[in-house]
């Protein structure tokens, strides 16, 4: 077993529960819950969200956290050694390679999105939206976006900017380390977070129709999304798209939790912490994220137009907008807060993508701390270049898809099973249970041995095969009536097959076409895996060459 260095550990449990909560309150709790509940149906959603957070949510908390305090006893920060020491199969490192990988892809998308939520502090402050028409306001968003050439606000030179602002600053915090890095960043950044959103919460939810210019009441907005029905229950689509959103925000099957518990001490409690952080994300994720945009959106635009228009980027293309009801103070007040909080939010997940990065290379590699931080940084904005550049055509929508998706349900699985079965769901157990300040019912034993890795088993063979229009029975009735199965374009087979693409041509008129953006983005995701595969491999056969060495030496 490799022998242990000067180990790195958290400071405080306050410091760790904050850093923890940190990584899963993210853009995804302000952002992608909202859009994902409204585009399920609301209160459609809120069920099988729900129980996905209890069968399969807060089982993979406890699993990652334990894989990962276990690998750290052995000196393991990321994925791959973690699972290395789970069994004696050579394959098993390989597998963690998911860990490194979705980390590092996840990271180049995420934090281009967070550099903008710093731009829009920057001109919520400055009045940049103030007096500017809905039609301004949206372009602002595209132009912004759009490298093209001097549009209205040619504004591309100063989102690179924003983005390297953020960059560096990501890049700092790693630099200083897990208790003078991580955890004061998330001390400060937690607590303001949730500050800003109980505000933002008080002043969505007490606007009534004929207020501020408001059309309805803010409430229609809420019991929306709170008004369950239980039809949804039958329906694989939305039990899909809750699992997923699960996944993204608690941020597991990602390598990330278990980096974070590795720089635990042996006997410290995973049990509570875990439960603690996932219960913590819940609430900031239901409670605030689910009571800022769609109420305020739905007071102005009411419900049909939200249903039709939502998606995460509705909070930086819609709010601005509607804030300027408020009037000048408020509306600067509203747009600092907001994406302020959204700031805030993202810059604790991603330095949590960054640390398990720099693990691996400081871990694997004997790396300083300063050289991991710079690669770490070198390869985040490399990867980030496709997104950045060709963000309306599709590539930022593969890595989110492929990395930030399909990813962290494969590795979610595989981890789950390798726990349970490869370990052995006693070892399992007790792991999990060792040092524990609560008493975790025995039936979750059954529930981690068997329900968890099936409803992962579902999860994933359902986005396989998932039918066009998710139309589940038609698809059944279709197939056993001879006519073959009919992949929905957006399931995995249908998006390695480009299926609903009718010209799939790379170049017309020698033009490059989205359908070659799209190719090339998987091809750059692919190869960056194949190269940390790689790296992993020479890690591990520099640690037998150093291990060999020492036994002769010796
Ligand atoms: N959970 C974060 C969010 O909700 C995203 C994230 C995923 C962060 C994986 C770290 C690791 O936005």
């Amino acid at each position: 077993m490799a022998e242990i260095k000067k180990k790195e550990e958290w400071g405080s449990r306050i410091g760790l529960i904050l850093a923890v909560a940190g990584n899963a309150v993210g853009l995804g709790n302000f952002l992608r819950f909202p859009a994902q509940a409204v585009q399920n149906g609301g209160g459609a959603f809120i069920i099988p969200y729900l129980v996905s957070f209890f069968l399969m949510g807060i089982p993979l908390l406890w699993i990652e956290w334990a894989i990962g305090r276990h690998g750290g006893k052995y000196g393991h920060h990321s994925t791959p050694g973690m699972l290395d020491v789970l069994g004696k199969n050579k394959i098993l490192k390989y597998f963690g390679v998911f860990g490194i990988f979705t980390n590092l892809t996840v990271a180049a998308y995420y934090c281009y999105i967070e550099s903008w939520t710093l731009s829009y502090v920057w001109h919520s402050i400055t009045g940049t939206f103030s007096g500017k028409t809905t039609e301004q306001i949206s372009l602002f968003f595209s132009h912004y976006l759009d490298l093209g050439n001097g549009s209205l606000i040619n504004f591309p030179s100063e989102a690179v900017i924003f983005f390297i602002i953020t960059i560096c600053l990501n890049l700092w915090i790693l630099s200083r380390g897990i208790s003078k890095g991580i955890e004061i960043a998330s001390k400060i950044g937690m607590p303001i977070l949730i500050l800003f959103g109980i505000f933002l919460a008080i002043r969505a939810l007490t606007l009534k129709a004929g207020d501020h210019g408001a059309i309805y009441d803010s409430i229609v907005g809420l019991n929306f999304l709170w008004t369950p029905q239980f039809d949804s229950l039958t329906n694989p689509k939305v039990w899909l798209a809750a699992a997923g959103q699960i996944f993204f925000t608690l941020s597991v099957g990602m390598g990330s939790i278990h980096c974070y518990a590795a720089y635990l001490k042996e006997k410290e409690d995973i049990a509570l912490n875990a439960a603690t952080a996932g219960w913590m994300n819940e609430f900031v994720e239901v409670i605030l994220g689910g009571s800022i945009i769609i109420p305020i959106a739905v007071a102005y635009l009411g419900l049909d137009w939200v249903k039709a228009n939502v998606g995460f980027e509705m909070g930086f293309r819609t709010m601005p907008m509607l804030f300027q009801h408020w009037g000048p103070i408020l509306a600067a007040l509203a747009g600092m807060t907001w994406f302020g909080l959204l700031f805030f939010a993202g810059i604790t997940s991603s330095i949590a993508m960054g640390q398990p990065v720099m693990a691996f290379l400081q871990d694997s590699f004997n790396l300083t701390r300063k050289k991991s931080v710079f690669t770490f940084g070198l390869l985040t904005i490399l990867l980030s270049l496709p997104c950045v550049f060709f963000y309306e055509a599709g590539a930022f929508g593969e890595f989110d898809y492929w990395a930030g998706t399909f990813s962290l349900v494969l590795f979610a699985l595989g981890e789950s099973i390798i726990f349970v079965w490869v370990f052995g769901i006693d070892k399992a157990w007790e792991e999990i249970n060792r040092g524990a300040d609560i008493k975790i019912p025995l039936f979750f034993k059954y529930i981690i041995k068997y329900i968890t890795p099936t409803f992962l088993l579902a999860v994933f063979i359902g986005s396989f095969i998932k039918p066009v229009d998710s139309n589940w029975t038609g698809a059944f009735i279709n197939f056993f009536s001879g006519n073959g199965w009919q992949f929905a374009s957006d399931s995995v087979i249908g998006n390695i097959f480009n299926i609903g693409i009718v010209d799939t041509r790379w170049f017309i008129n020698g033009l490059m076409t989205n359908v070659f953006v799209i190719d090339m983005t998987r091809v750059l995701l692919l190869s960056t895996f194949i190269l940390i595969s790689a790296a992993v491999h020479f890690a591990w056969r520099k640690k037998k060459r150093d291990q060999l060495s020492q036994e002769r030496n010796s």
